[in-house]
């Protein structure tokens, strides 16, 4: 076995350094093209609250799975979504002046009642769970 000289010792440490570099500068890229897939469909459907809890045009935020999923009461009916932003997962909050979902990173904006994306680098809508209402009581997923 041969001994390591200073001169390949520092030489070893620059490789290291530069891949390193490399990949500082390749994740942002790669993460770009292969954006965040977060959300868990839980087994059993989640409990929102009753229905007079959750006025028109009013938002609440629940956890399904392990991410906040947004509870919106839109004029054409419930609706639920992932909060998690399809373009580097932040999490979207409702924006009840503009009517939209709201991306603080990178101003990414989703429509109401389908999740789609109205403007802003998001590549898909926001994910949608099903949602329903039992004697009078909101519930987010569905008894699988
Ligand atoms: S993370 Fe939401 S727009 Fe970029």
């Amino acid at each position: 076995m041969s001994d390591i000289t200073r001169r390949d010792f520092i030489k070893i440490v620059n490789r290291i350094l530069a891949g390193t570099g490399v990949g500082i500068l390749v994740a942002p890229v790669i993460a770009y093209f292969y954006p965040a897939s977060l959300q868990e469909t839980p087994a059993e459907p989640i409990r929102v609250g009753k229905v007079e809890e959750l006025p028109e045009n009013e938002a609440r935020v629940i956890k399904y799975g392990r991410y906040p999923t947004i509870v919106l009461n839109t004029p054409q009916g419930l609706r639920a979504y992932s909060a998690v932003c399809t373009h580097f997962a932040c999490i979207v909050k409702w924006n009840k002046e503009i009517g939209q979902f709201a991306c603080p990173c990178h101003a990414g904006f989703y429509d109401p009642l389908d999740g789609h994306v109205i403007s802003g680098p998001p590549p898909r809508p926001l994910t949608s769970f099903p949602v329903k209402i039992v004697e009078g009581v909101i519930y987010v997923g569905e008894k699988t």
